[in-house]
C-alpha cells in the first residue's frame, strides 16, 4: 500500500499553486499525492487544469447551499469521499468555518502571498509596496479559526525591487509560493512539520546537516557569501 498521504486541494480561480502540488506529486518518490481538487467556483480555470492532469474534480458552489455551515458540511463530505488525509488551500477564497477547521485542525494548510505575520487578508502586494518594505516574500501556515493567523510551517523571501508595481511583485511572489507550497507540503505529509498545542514542531532534520533544505527560502546572512550590501542596494 502506498505510504503517500492522500491530499485534496481546495481552489477558487487560477490554480497555479494547485499546478505547483501536482507537479510535484507527479513524482512517486513525493510524500503526498493529489487525489482531488474541489473548486467553489463552476469557472475556476484550475478545474481544467486538473482534469487534464487526471485528477478527480468537484464543483461545490455556496449557491447551491442555503447556508455557510451546510456548504461546508458538503465540502468535508467530498474530502471524507476522496479519502483525504491533508487539504491544502490554494487560493480558496471563502472563510471556512469553526467546525470544519476544528475538524481538519493540524491537517489543513494553506499558502499566504506575504511574510506573515504582516499583510494578512487581501491586496498583499499594494499594501507592501505603500508599506515600503524591502523583502517581501510568502507563507505557508496551518489553517486555524482566524484568519491568516496559523502556525507558520515555510517562507519564502524575495526582494522588493527599484521600480516594482503591484503586478511585477506578485509574479515574483508567485514564483517562490510554486517552490515554497510544494517544499511545505512535504513536510508536512512526512510528518516532518506538524501541529502541536498551537505551534508547528519541525522535526530535526537528521540528514541535513548543513540546513540545505532549510524551511527558510532566504539570502542567508549567516553566510559570509551573502552580499548584505548588494541586497541593500537593489531595494528601494
Ligand atoms: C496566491 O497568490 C496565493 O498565495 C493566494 O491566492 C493566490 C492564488 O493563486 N492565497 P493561484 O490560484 O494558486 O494561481
Amino acid at each position: 500500500m502506498s505510504m503517500r498521504r492522500r491530499t485534496v486541494v481546495l481552489i477558487s480561480g487560477r490554480g497555479s499553486n494547485m499546478t505547483a502540488l501536482i507537479a510535484a506529486a507527479s513524482n512517486p518518490d513525493y510524500p503526498a499525492e493529489i487525489v482531488g481538487v474541489i473548486s467553489d467556483r463552476a469557472n475556476a480555470a484550475g478545474l481544467g487544469i486538473a482534469a487534464a492532469r487526471g485528477i478527480a474534480t468537484k464543483v461545490i458552489s455556496r449557491a447551491d447551499y442555503s447556508s455557510k455551515e451546510a456548504h461546508d458540511g458538503a465540502i468535508d463530505a467530498a474530502l471524507v469521499s476522496f479519502g483525504a488525509e491533508i487539504v491544502a488551500l490554494a487560493g480558496y477564497m471563502r472563510i471556512l468555518g469553526a467546525r470544519f477547521v476544528e475538524k481538519w485542525l493540524g491537517r489543513m494548510i494553506n499558502i499566504h502571498p506575504a511574510l506573515l505575520p504582516a499583510f494578512k487578508g487581501l491586496d498583499t502586494h499594494a499594501r507592501a509596496l505603500r508599506a515600503g518594505i524591502r523583502i517581501h516574500g510568502c507563507t505557508v501556515h496551518f489553517v486555524t479559526l482566524d484568519m491568516d493567523d496559523g502556525p507558520i510551517i515555510a517562507q519564502a523571501a524575495v526582494p522588493v525591487m527599484v521600480g516594482d508595481n503591484e503586478d511585477t511583485l506578485a509574479a515574483r511572489v508567485l514564483k517562490a509560493e510554486h517552490r515554497l507550497y510544494p517544499l511545505a507540503l512535504g513536510l508536512v505529509a512526512e510528518g516532518k512539520a506538524r501541529m502541536e498545542g498551537g505551534r508547528t514542531v519541525l522535526a530535526h532534520f537528521a540528514d541535513d546537516a548543513d540546513n540545505s533544505t532549510s524551511v527558510v527560502m532566504a539570502p542567508d546572512p549567516l553566510r559570509e557569501e551573502t552580499d548584505l550590501e548588494h541586497l541593500a542596494r537593489i531595494t528601494p
